[in-house]
């Protein structure tokens, strides 16, 4: 871990695993000094908080420790999320509000706890949504309407915390992050040719926080392999 207290530092939720670990992989190349904020243990070169994203108390005490600790913070980058697949019948309100509250409340909390950090440094939020966001597979309303619910989220913090924050969504499509065995076929039904990996969301979202994205804000950008863009009929 860089200990240059002149970095930037960034703090990601659900940074532990996939997705969220790319990130903060990514910005620790590029010279950010990250945290990383998760209920399973962290990798080294990270600071590491165990927490739970989804709960207030929990919030609070994880920016006040990044203001006590790091004095700053640049970037928050609101990774953390679940999904659950289950019919409708069988969603009880307790799945439903723990996915909307780990995937959408923790933005809102993360957000309002880190906004004074945020101004000081004039720096940024990435919220990380999904294209589910916009279309869904049977048996997914929690997951899809708390994407749906972050988008909006974002678009709302932006105009809020500007021009000092700007705040963005990042919407993945398939991205491969537990390893498993992929099909030809799985690669070949996107436009770009293969599934997506952790990198080319964390080269997003480094972009998105760093120094040439000034301009951009209250956007989604879509990385998918072009997915979304596809038509689909049954043959
Ligand atoms: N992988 C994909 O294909 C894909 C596609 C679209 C969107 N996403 C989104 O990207 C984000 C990361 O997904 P991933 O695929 O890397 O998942 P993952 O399960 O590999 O990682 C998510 C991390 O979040 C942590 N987490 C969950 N609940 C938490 C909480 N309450 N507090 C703190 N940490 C918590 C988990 O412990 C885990 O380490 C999620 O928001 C997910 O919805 C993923």
């Amino acid at each position: 871990m860089s200990t240059d207290q002149d970095s930037p530092v960034a703090l990601v939720s659900g940074g532990a695993h996939g997705i969220g670990a790319g990130i903060a992989a990514r910005l620790r190349r590029d010279g950010w000094r990250v945290v990383t904020a998760d209920l399973r243990p962290g990798e080294a070169g990270t600071r590491h908080v165990l927490a739970d994203v989804a709960d207030e108390a929990t919030v609070t005490g994880l920016l006040n420790g990044v203001a006590e600790r790091e004095r700053r913070l640049d970037a928050l980058v609101c990774n953390a999320g679940i999904m659950v697949r289950r019919p409708l019948a069988e969603l009880t309100l307790e799945a439903w509000r723990k996915v909307l509250d780990t995937n959408l409340t923790s933005a809102f909390l993360l957000a309002r706890a880190a906004e004074p950090l945020l101004r000081a440094s004039r720096g940024s939020i990435v919220t990380i949504a999904s294209t589910r966001a916009h279309m869904s597979e049977p048996d997914t309303e929690s997951y899809s309407a708390s994407k749906g619910g972050l988008m909006a989220l974002t678009h709302a913090l932006a105009v809020s915390l500007g021009p000092a924050v700007r705040v963005n969504c990042v919407s993945p499509g398939w991205i491969d992050v537990s390893g498993e065995a992929l099909r030809p076929e799985d690669h070949a039904q996107h436009p770009a040719g293969r599934v997506g990996r952790v990198e080319d969301i964390a080269g997003l979202v480094a972009w998105l926080v760093g120094p040439e994205a000034g301009f951009v804000t209250g956007g989604e950008f879509i990385a998918d392999g072009g997915m979304t863009r596809k038509m689909i009929y049954a043959e």
